[in-house]
């Protein structure tokens, strides 16, 4: 039996879930003309999808595009790397050097385990085609045969729908040898994550998809050249790829000016916590944080905003008075002392404990810590055994400069940026909420949950 369109929107109505074909955004892209069933190729092609591909081919008439144009548009366009960092996607394209002469790779990276983030799963669940899409455009600009996408270990509903979107690509011709008849090449598979939070990490992913223990590696040497199997690599982010069709269709400069200067295009918010209508929204960047709030149904319940923390768990809490002034772009959220992250936007109201916040977040360092670096393995452990015991009535008059000063040790000083993940949400909260923790160490009570 079918499901419905309206089948699928009343199953996430009963749980009070938004999702991405619910009409909440604003000038959508990746989540244009989504109603929850129409992810399959005829459905996609309908919308225009594989028109960039026939465009770079010069398949649509007109003539096709050499790799350099390609990435010369991407750069142009703005986008950064949606998985956290935003590293401009261009600029790391150009870096794949294309003369290698041996196996080149690349990566999508969906394993999506940054707490708050649910983006990358809607788009392969809801339009698998444009990731497919976008792939083959960076394949064909960095000159690769072989890529992968690396998919989060516990979502099998969607690693299934991948498959299934890749078995029609293939039968249509978009992927394989000579697609479409060019000369150009493409094998796509793909890959189950391990359910760890660490695996994904780039390298640890990479180390992961050749079958070993997902741990990071040292970098320098970056992926770029000692990538999957010691070979070039270019690895991005879900999001990111699936803003690449769009760009080739209308060029890099309208994609830049949907967004802001240095901030291209539009991003998917996943907003989370103390709102109405929790879900992603698709959005230009540069939008400000009250208009995503608005349309995410405001603090639930007519509470105040306390707190927003903007990016995934690992970007630093910013107070309501803060972010209420901001926009929601790389640079702004930087500028507030933030990141802009994954764009998991964990939103808190005056009910909430930052303490036991704080507690929260400490468990899920200390428990993903994967071991090779003594500050990230034994400094996580310290920060939450701190946490606890103020939370539970035994804090010390010490314990706040002694959380920073083991935040402190660990940031910087790590094989991966996990340590700067763990460190950077103790110092920030104890930054903007010290009289909370204060009160708690004074009293041995929360004072907010008392007040509730
Ligand atoms: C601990 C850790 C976990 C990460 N998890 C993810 C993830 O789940 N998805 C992701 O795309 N990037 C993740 N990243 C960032 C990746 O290392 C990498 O920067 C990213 O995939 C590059 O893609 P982009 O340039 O398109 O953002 C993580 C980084 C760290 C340090
Ligand atoms: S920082 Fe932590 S998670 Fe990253 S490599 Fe070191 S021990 Fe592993």
């Amino acid at each position: 039996m079918t499901t419905t369109a309206a089948q699928i929107l009343s199953q996430f109505q009963a749980t009070g879930v938004q999702t991405c074909f619910h009409d909440r955004h604003i000038e959508p892209q990746i989540y244009a003309g989504l109603d929850g069933t129409n992810w399959s190729i005829k459905d996609y092609e309908a919308r225009g999808g594989y028109q960039a591909l026939r465009r770079i081919l010069g398949l649509d008439g007109a003539e096709g595009l050499t790799q350099d144009q390609v990435i010369a548009t991407v750069k142009e366009s703005g986008l950064r790397g949606r998985g956290g960092a935003g590293f401009p996607t261009g600029l790391k394209w150009s870096f794949m050097p294309r003369s290698f002469p041996g196996q080149k790779y690349l990566v999508c990276n969906s394993d999506e385990g940054e707490p708050g983030t649910c983006k990358d799963r809607d788009i392969l669940q809801f339009n698998p085609h444009i990731v497919i899409e976008g792939m083959i455009i960076a394949a064909y600009a960095m000159g690769i045969s072989v890529g992968y996408n690396y998919i989060h270990g516990e979502i099998f509903q969607t690693y299934d729908r991948f498959e299934e979107a890749l078995e029609e690509a293939r039968a249509a011709g978009y992927l394989g040898d000579k697609i479409l008849g060019s000369n150009f090449s493409f094998q796509l598979h793909a890959a189950h994550g391990f359910g760890a939070y660490i695996c994904g990490e780039e390298t640890a992913l990479l180390e992961s998809l050749e079958g070993k223990k997902g741990q990071p590696r040292f970098k320098p040497p970056f992926p770029a050249s000692f990538g999957l199997y010691g070979k070039p690599t270019t690895i991005n982010n879900t999001e990111t790829f699936a803003a690449v069709p769009w760009i080739i269709r209308n060029g890099g400069a309208a994609y830049l000016a949907c967004g802001k200067p240095n901030n291209g295009g539009t991003k998917i918010f996943s907003v989370s916590g103390d709102v109405e209508k929790p879900g992603n929204y698709e959005v230009p960047l540069g939008t400000p944080f009250s208009k995503l709030l608005e349309l995410a149904g405001g603090v639930r319940k007519g509470r105040q905003l306390k707190a927003v923390i903007p990016g995934g768990s690992s970007s630093p809490v910013l107070p309501a008075s803060i972010i209420m002034e901001c926009t929601m772009d790389y640079d702004s959220i930087a500028k507030a002392g933030s990141m802009l992250g994954s764009g998991a936007v964990i939103v808190m109201d005056d009910s909430r404990c930052m303490v036991e916040g704080l507690l929260r977040l400490s468990y899920f360092y200390m428990h993903e810590s994967c071991g090779p670096c003594t500050p990230s393995r034994e400094g996580t452990g310290w920060m939450w055994r701190v946490i606890d015991r103020i939370k539970h009535g035994h804090g010390r008059d010490a314990d706040l400069d002694l959380l920073n000063s083991v935040a402190d040790n660990i940031q910087g000083r790590t094989i991966c940026a996990l340590g700067d993940a763990a460190a950077m949400p103790v110092r920030a909260m104890i930054k903007h909420f010290r009289p909370e923790f204060e009160a708690m160490i004074q009293s041995g009570a929360s004072r907010t949950a008392a007040s509730v």
